[in-house]
């Protein structure tokens, strides 16, 4: 995924950049397993079908554009994490990525906990029982507020951001009578962005407080002798959509560093370490993420290698993926309004939806696939670009892909691995409105966060 946002909108000239992955697949109706939740399939008629529903009838019934998400794959992936990292390890599921509160009850029922980073999304987490103690909360700039409703609540454990934030929930904690268990964010001076990661200076973000100079290490000083706080651990998140377990690696080697002075200095040896989110997932067939096994066994060794170098015990080992867990069990059902052939280019394909529902290629360059849904098609392929119903020209839903040349209007086509940061970030641009997000679990369909209306977008404007 590239990082270069293009403020000035699309690009012209080229058609496919030079050395571009993508060529035209041999079929264009196969679905490729990688990109798609695990019920996805196609009829005998070639309609796409989830859960056992088929596309047409879920547009029949719920409109589009729609968020369709796999339960059966939600809770398989949940279930997935949570084996492979076992009773010695705990998985917080990132909300950022995509919060409801259908989604909180099978997090529950599936064992995982839940990183929150909002009031809203600790209020959404608790209103659909989410046991306080298995939320962490996480944000650079909590109000006091939001603090001491997540102290009163009893939440497992706060997230703090900064040499202020140390005080302020030490304050709130103790002014309330109560000791709260949190860990300190570090920046460990990695970041990692898909395939590789940079080990330099990148200290220079909002989050955390370097390890650099012993500002860490005067963190955790202070808050040892705070009696609003008991400190748990040390917490480190280096990016996002990572392969490469390289940049883990390199993280890890630096908060056991740390651990072991604060072990010198002070005769304590935290029982915690969380190495956040940001394991990547496929949006294309060009990617290749790794099983959560796989992960997990490789941080844990990664760990417990560094903490024998240091000659402490190994502490319980969090993880925080949100990407992982919900990416890949939803796509985007769109209707094909228009279709636009501009000779020697690409076509144009405009859907019913855009970049109020995902914001993701205009704001990251991100990549993604799409696919006739509503039928297969015989026609060759066809250079596209899939856009939407904005007023703005960088509003672009999948910037290349091959569609059927046949492609006409009110087909359905879909989008796969919009699970996570699309419905999360959708937006009311130019008031258009949020589509719905669909649950599909075994031959039933129904809606867990609704489409929003007309009604919705003047509640809000008081006139
Ligand atoms: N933990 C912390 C402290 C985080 O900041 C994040 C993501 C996660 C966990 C979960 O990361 P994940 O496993 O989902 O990659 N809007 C961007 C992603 C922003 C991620 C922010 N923090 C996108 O659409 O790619």
């Amino acid at each position: 995924m590239s990082r270069s946002a293009h403020p000035a909108g699309p690009r012209h000239a080229d058609v496919l950049p030079e050395g571009h992955y993508l060529a035209p697949p041999a079929d264009l109706n196969a679905l490729d397993a990688k990109v798609w939740a695990q019920t996805v399939t196609r009829d005998e008629s070639g309609v796409l079908t989830v859960g056992g529903i088929d596309v047409k009838r879920l547009a029949e019934e719920f409109g589009t554009p729609a968020y369709i998400l796999d339960e059966t794959d939600f809770r398989a992936r949940a279930r997935a994490w949570r084996t492979a990292f076992g009773s010695d390890a705990d998985v917080f599921y990132a909300g950022k990525a995509f919060l409801s509160r259908a989604v909180v009850r099978w997090l529950n029922e599936e064992g995982l906990n839940l990183d929150v980073c909002s009031g809203g999304e600790l209020t959404t987490a608790l209103s659909a029982g989410m046991p306080a103690e298995r939320i962490a909360f996480h944000g650079n700039n909590k109000s006091a507020e939001e603090i001491e409703r997540a102290v009163r609540a009893g939440v497992g454990r706060i997230v703090l951001d900064s040499f202020l934030e140390i005080v302020r929930v030490a304050h709130i904690a103790q002014s309330l009578g109560k000791r709260q268990r949190v860990q300190i964010r570090v920046t460990v001076g990695v970041e990692a962005h898909t395939h590789e990661f940079i080990a330099t200076a990148h200290e220079d973000q909002k989050f955390g407080i370097p390890l650099a100079d012993g500002q860490a290490a005067e963190a955790v000083r202070r808050a040892l002798q705070l009696d609003g706080l008991e400190l748990t651990g040390i917490h480190s998140h280096i990016g996002s959509q990572i392969f490469d377990m390289s940049g883990f690696e390199v993280a890890a080697h630096r908060v056991v560093g740390l651990l072991k002075d604060i072990r010198d200095e002070h005769g304590v040896e935290l029982p915690e370490i969380d190495l956040g989110g940001g394991l990547g997932i496929a949006y294309t067939s060009d990617d290749d993420p790794r099983e959560p096994h796989e992960i997990a066994k490789a941080l844990s060794e990664i760990v417990t290698r560094e903490c024998e170098a240091a000659k402490l015990r190994t502490p319980r080992i969090s993880v925080e993926p949100g990407r992982a867990v919900v990416g890949p069990t939803a796509f985007t059902l769109y209707e094909v309004g228009t279709v636009k052939p501009l000779d020697g280019l690409r076509t144009y394909v405009s859907v019913d939806g855009g970049m109020s529902d995902n914001i993701r290629t205009a704001l990251y360059d991100a990549e993604y696939s799409v696919v006739l849904a509503s039928r297969t098609s015989d026609a060759g392929p066809m250079l596209s670009r899939v856009v939407g119903k904005h007023c703005e020209s960088g509003d672009i839903v999948v910037r290349d892909a091959f569609l059927p040349a046949d492609l006409a209007p009110g087909d359905l086509i879909a989008v796969p691995a919009t699970g996570a940061y699309c419905r999360s970030m959708a937006s009311n641009y130019n008031h258009v409105l949020r589509p719905p997000v669909v649950a599909v679990k075994d031959g039933e369909a129904r809606v867990i966060v609704r489409r929003e209306t007309e009604e919705d977008l003047l509640r809000l404007d008081v006139g």
